[in-house]
């Protein structure tokens, strides 16, 4: 990068009069190390500042063809910050008072002069000039920075979307596995997502909310892990102690989640899956709106599916008596009732094709 101090500036000077840019380049030349260009012409010093880097200007009121304050509106359109200093004759002040603050003229000087008052100008104008240049110069090594920042946190997003992909396949995989073991329940994580993230969808759940109902209703029995096959598959009733043994794939499956990336939040339901609204329910005995709604939402949709399939213990409902039943479990503050008559609503309607 080019250290902007050391480099000496460049001024460009424009009057229609040469005796006036030669005195001025003059005066100049000798009290500051600058590089100097002058004109004798707007037309032409526009073509100058085109191709050079020019820090200040000073120019003239009235030329012909175009006075100071049109002169310099048109170098504005290519140099946008230029800092200008206008020199003005006693009877155009006035119009260039007006225009000075109209188009942001650094300062004008009257006509004649002082030369020790223009040079502590100019100065002043320099150092204003190389304080823009600097300025800009940060912004874009700030601009740049940012670039660099966005690529690396893009990169980084793109390793967490892997990452966070490879688990959930991992988990995906998982509860397959379970479901094998459990010949009565293959399919049953898939449709309970499925009806799940339907009901989400009809009570306008956020999309965010439901993609992770969408994977917690494809994982919610993977604490099974824990349960032994011959209790899952056993086609009489559990014991009291077999039954706490099942019971507890809730707290399971909750302790699998809890500790993996983007799998914490579904922590809530999967432990609660199980929970009832009148507080009967496990592992935790919550209560009503102690349930999250995606926990009640997954409640209705596996209480469906288990009524509505072949169990080890029986075969699968007809689907009347299986409304009938969600219905009643409703009325006892089991299952959520606005969700149970959504839902209900949905399979007559054929929304939730079962
Ligand atoms: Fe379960």
């Amino acid at each position: 990068m080019e250290d902007l101090e050391k480099k000496p500036q460049t001024i460009l000077i424009v009057d229609d009069e040469e005796i006036i840019t030669y005195s001025l380049s003059m005066h100049l030349s000798l009290s500051t190390d600058l590089n100097i260009i002058t004109s004798n012409d707007p037309v032409s010093a526009l073509k100058i500042v085109e191709n050079n880097d020019i820090d200040l200007i000073i120019s003239d009121y009235l030329m012909p063809n175009m006075n100071g304050i049109e002169f310099l509106l048109e170098v504005k359109k290519t140099k946008e910050d230029v800092t200008m200093i206008l020199l003005t004759g006693y009877a155009d002040k006035e119009n260039v008072i007006k225009a000075v603050n109209q188009v942001g003229v650094y300062y004008y000087i009257e006509k004649p002069w002082d030369n020790d008052n223009l040079i502590k100008v100019v100065y002043n104008g320099l150092e204003k000039a190389l304080l823009i240049k600097q300025l800009k110069k940060k912004i874009l090594e700030l601009e740049s920075s940012k670039n660099e920042i966005n690529k690396l946190y893009n990169i980084l997003q793109k390793d967490y979307k892997v990452q966070v992909e490879s688990i959930e396949n991992v988990m995906v995989s998982l509860a397959y596995i379970i479901e094998a073991k459990d010949k009565y329940t293959v399919g049953h994580t898939q449709r309970v997502s499925e009806y799940a993230v339907k009901l989400a969808q009809k009570i306008g759940l956020e999309r965010d909310r439901i993609e992770k109902l969408r994977m917690a209703g494809l994982i919610h029995d993977i604490g099974k892990i824990g349960v032994p096959e011959i209790i899952l598959n056993k086609p009489g009733k559990l014991t009291e102690c077999e039954f706490e043994l099942v019971k507890n794939h809730t707290v399971i499956g909750g302790n699998i989640c809890r500790p993996l990336v983007n799998f914490s939040d579904l922590y809530d339901m999967i432990r609660h899956h199980h929970e009832k609204l009148n507080g009967s329910g496990y592992p935790d005995g919550l209560k009503g709106e102690e349930i999250s709604i995606e926990a009640r939402i997954l409640s209705v949709a596996d209480v469906f599916d288990a009524l509505y399939s072949d169990r080890p213990y029986r075969s699968k409902l007809p689907l009347e008596k299986v409304i009938e039943i969600l219905k009643e479990e409703a009325d006892k503050d089991n299952l959520d009732i606005k969700l149970v008559n959504t839902f209900i609503n949905m399979v007559n309607n054929d929304e939730i094709q079962v």
